[in-house]
Parts: C-alpha cells; sequence; structure tokens
C-alpha cells in the first residue's frame, strides 16, 4: 500500500511498479540509506531537509507501488550564475546535486525516469540550462547522462575529496 497520504497530489509519473512522486519529510531516512549503500559522497540530514525544503519540486523519489519502499532518489538545487552555453552572461541553472537507485533495483529505467522527471521540473521553474559533476570513472551515470543528451563540458581536476577528478556535464533547457 502507498503510504504517503499526500500522495496523488504529488505524482508525477508511474514506471511499471514504480512511481515518481516529491520526496516527503518521512522518505528522508531512507533517501540517506540509499545514498549511504550506493555513493561516497555523504550528507547531514539537515542538508536533505534544507534542500526538500528550499526544492521540493525537484526533490524526488522512486517508490515501489506495492510495498511503499524508496528504490531512489534525485536531489536538485535551483541556482542562479554564469551560463555554461552563453558567454559572459548569466543563467537560471538546474544543479543535480546526487541521484541514485538501490543496487537491486537498477536497470530498470528508474534512473533515467528521475533525471527526466526532475528536467520537467526544472523547466516549469523556468531553468534555461542544466549541470552536474559525475566521477570520471562512474560509466554507468556518465552512460545515464549521455543517453539525456547531457555533454561534458570540462574536467574538475581532485574534485572529490579521495582526489579523483570529475566531469561537469551540462544541457540546455531552453534556448
Ligand atoms: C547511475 C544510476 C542512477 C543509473 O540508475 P538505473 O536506474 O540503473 O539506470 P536506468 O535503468 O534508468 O538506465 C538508463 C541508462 O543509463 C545507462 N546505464 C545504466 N546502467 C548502466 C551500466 N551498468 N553501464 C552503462 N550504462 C548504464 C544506459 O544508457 C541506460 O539506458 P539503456 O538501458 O536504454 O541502455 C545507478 O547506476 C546508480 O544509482 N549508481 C550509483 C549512484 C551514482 O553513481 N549516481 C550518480 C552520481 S553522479
Amino acid at each position: 500500500m502507498l503510504k504517503n497520504s499526500e500522495f496523488f497530489k504529488k505524482l508525477m509519473y508511474k514506471l511499471g511498479d514504480y512511481v515518481i512522486r516529491q520526496c516527503d519529510k518521512n522518505d528522508i531516512k531512507e533517501v540517506i540509506d540509499i545514498n549511504w549503500n550506493t555513493l561516497p559522497e555523504h550528507y547531514t540530514e539537515y542538508f536533505f531537509i534544507d534542500i526538500l525544503n528550499q526544492y521540493p519540486e525537484t526533490f524526488l523519489v522512486s517508490e515501489h507501488a506495492v510495498d511503499g519502499n524508496i528504490t531512489g532518489y534525485i536531489m536538485c538545487r535551483i541556482e542562479y550564475g554564469v551560463s555554461n552555453f552563453k558567454k559572459l552572461r548569466f543563467a537560471r541553472k538546474g544543479h543535480i546535486i546526487s541521484v541514485a537507485v538501490s543496487e537491486k533495483y537498477r536497470g530498470k529505467n528508474i534512473g533515467k525516469t528521475l533525471v527526466t522527471e526532475a528536467l520537467k521540473s526544472m523547466r516549469k521553474k523556468k531553468c534555461s540550462e542544466v549541470y552536474l559533476e559525475v566521477r570520471r570513472t562512474n560509466l554507468e551515470a556518465i552512460g545515464l547522462y549521455n543517453k539525456l543528451d547531457f555533454t561534458h563540458n570540462m574536467i574538475l581536476e581532485k574534485y572529490y575529496q579521495d582526489g579523483e577528478s570529475a566531469s561537469l556535464m551540462i544541457k540546455q533547457l531552453s534556448e
């Protein structure tokens, strides 16, 4: 059974046995679990809640429609800064901070749908472009972003705490 009473208000997309919807405060513990189990980059509970409070439309989760388990999430921020596309221009930009799908649920298009739905919300929030950082060795994630027409923009040397470099990947959302 779906456990979230606000569920129908926040439903965005149905993908087989999974639904994509806005994250709720009650989901944060499961989101943090997924983050700890899938990525080396972790954040405090306060950070997750703060991002949820500030940018609820682009903080999405995938929920298993039968058992109600959270299977993946995407967390984004809306920023205003120098455009990656238009020289010497400022732009409203979506920033994908973190996206992950629990290992046993991968390969079911959940990651692709989370990113696609977050991009739709960014467009609604008037973002003209989106960017993210990804480890250069993270071929699964780079494969996902390439599939969604993100392109490599530049290398961010030693971006991560362990010294690994990141690829800055970008995508235009509107002209
Ligand atoms: C990256 C991640 C979110 C993908 O989630 P997913 O639900 O398995 O991905 P999807 O099923 O939606 O796949 C979408 C596309 O991603 C690419 N992809 C997914 N898994 C891949 C793999 N193992 N190898 C290469 N490409 C892969 C493919 O292009 C795929 O499209 P296709 O199936 O039509 O070929 C997942 O692997 C994950 O959570 N990884 C750990 C966390 C992480 O690295 N997050 C990104 C940080 S920047």
